[in-house]
């Protein structure tokens, strides 16, 4: 069967004009430089990277938030650019989003089974009755209890929070969900059952994830494919299996070494990188990791390099060899 891509962007940039003060020129942090990637149904594409590296403002465009300063985007092969507010509006119930702290997004005075039936409400034509039982079969599916319908958010653990999240973006049969950090917040015993809920849902209704972390051990349980980022610009996509076991980016190389996971027997030399990640407001020429990299050469520090494929992996990089 041929995969449906159901995400897609080309050299998609988002940049903001920053006011320095009275005697300085705005300045422009280029938050998106330039980041081209598909996502097919059924799929998870990891988005990571330090913080400061773009992941939340390329959310904040998959989800129709904040628009591009360039590029084009299309959900479900339309493209966003070109469409109308009505078309929009419809375009952003397919996406939906789960941000890392549940708690900041539900109303604490609100019972989570009329959380759950809010979209419906506002979104659909469907009755009461057909928005409860919505709302019920969503808690069964998410792992809660039927008692739950009346609680609220407050009576909750973090986890159960989480889950509710899940339940409440699920609430419009969307085909894509962004996740931005969603098990960042948690204790690491409660991590991993989030973490095989998302991954069963997705099973079962085949939806497609953008899921955006900074923690690799994460990111190995729950990605097919993975997209590296620095300062804007993806350096390294590959499979996840490629990204673990051979990664060709020096920046990847260096993320992973300081990440304990997967083969416990695998001989690992930390690589440590030096200095501060740079601002975005005034990055290095040439390769913009280029002064933290243990293995720059001299056209590092002038041209930028070229995105290539180097082995199973795409590369935006001077030296990675296969
Ligand atoms: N609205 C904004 N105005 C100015 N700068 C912004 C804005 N949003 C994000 N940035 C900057 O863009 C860069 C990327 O931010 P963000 O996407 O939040 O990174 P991440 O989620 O990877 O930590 C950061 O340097 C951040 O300060
Ligand atoms: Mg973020």
């Amino acid at each position: 069967m041929k995969p449906e891509v159901v995400l897609e962007a080309e050299n998609l940039t988002r940049h903001y004009q920053v006011n320095r003060g009275m005697f300085k020129d705005p300045a422009v942090v280029k938050a998106l430089d330039g980041v081209s990637f598909r996502l097919e149904k059924g799929r998870t594409l990891a988005v990571v990277g330090e913080s400061g590296c773009g992941k939340s403002t390329l959310a904040r465009l998959v989800t129709l938030i904040e628009q591009p300063t360039s590029g084009v985007l299309k959900i479900d092969r339309t493209d966003v650019s070109r469409i109308e507010e009505k078309q929009r509006r419809k375009l952003r119930t397919q996406v939906q989003i789960i941000f890392q702290d549940p708690y900041g997004s539900l109303n604490p005075r609100q019972k989570i089974g009329l959380a759950l039936e809010e979209p419906l409400l506002v979104n659909t034509g469907k009755t009461k009755t057909e928005r409860q039982k919505a709302a019920r079969n969503m808690l069964a599916m998410v792992g809660l209890r039927p008692e739950h319908y009346d609680r609220y958010p407050h009576m909750f653990s973090g986890g159960q929070r989480q889950r509710i999240a899940v339940a409440r973006a699920l609430m419009l049969e969307p085909k894509i969900l962004v996740l931005d950090e969603p098990v960042s917040a948690l204790d690491v015993s409660i991590q991993a059952q989030v973490l095989n809920l998302i991954a069963e849902i997705q099973d079962r209704l085949k939806l497609a994830y953008l899921f955006i972390s900074h923690d690799l051990s994460v990111v190995h349980h729950i990605a097919d494919e993975v997209m590296v980022m620095y300062l804007g610009i993806p350096v390294e996509s590959a499979s996840r299996d490629t990204i673990f076991e051979k990664p060709k980016h020096p920046y990847t190389q260096a993320l992973l070494s300081a990440t304990p996971i997967a083969d416990p027997f695998k001989e690992k030399k930390r690589i440590v990188l030096h200095g501060e990640l740079p601002s975005p407001m005034d990055p290095p020429p040439g390769c913009t990791f280029h002064p933290r990299c243990p293995q720059a050469i001299d056209i590092c520090r002038h041209e930028i390099p070229e995105i290539r494929k180097v082995g199973n992996s795409i590369v935006s990089c001077h030296v990675a060899t296969p």
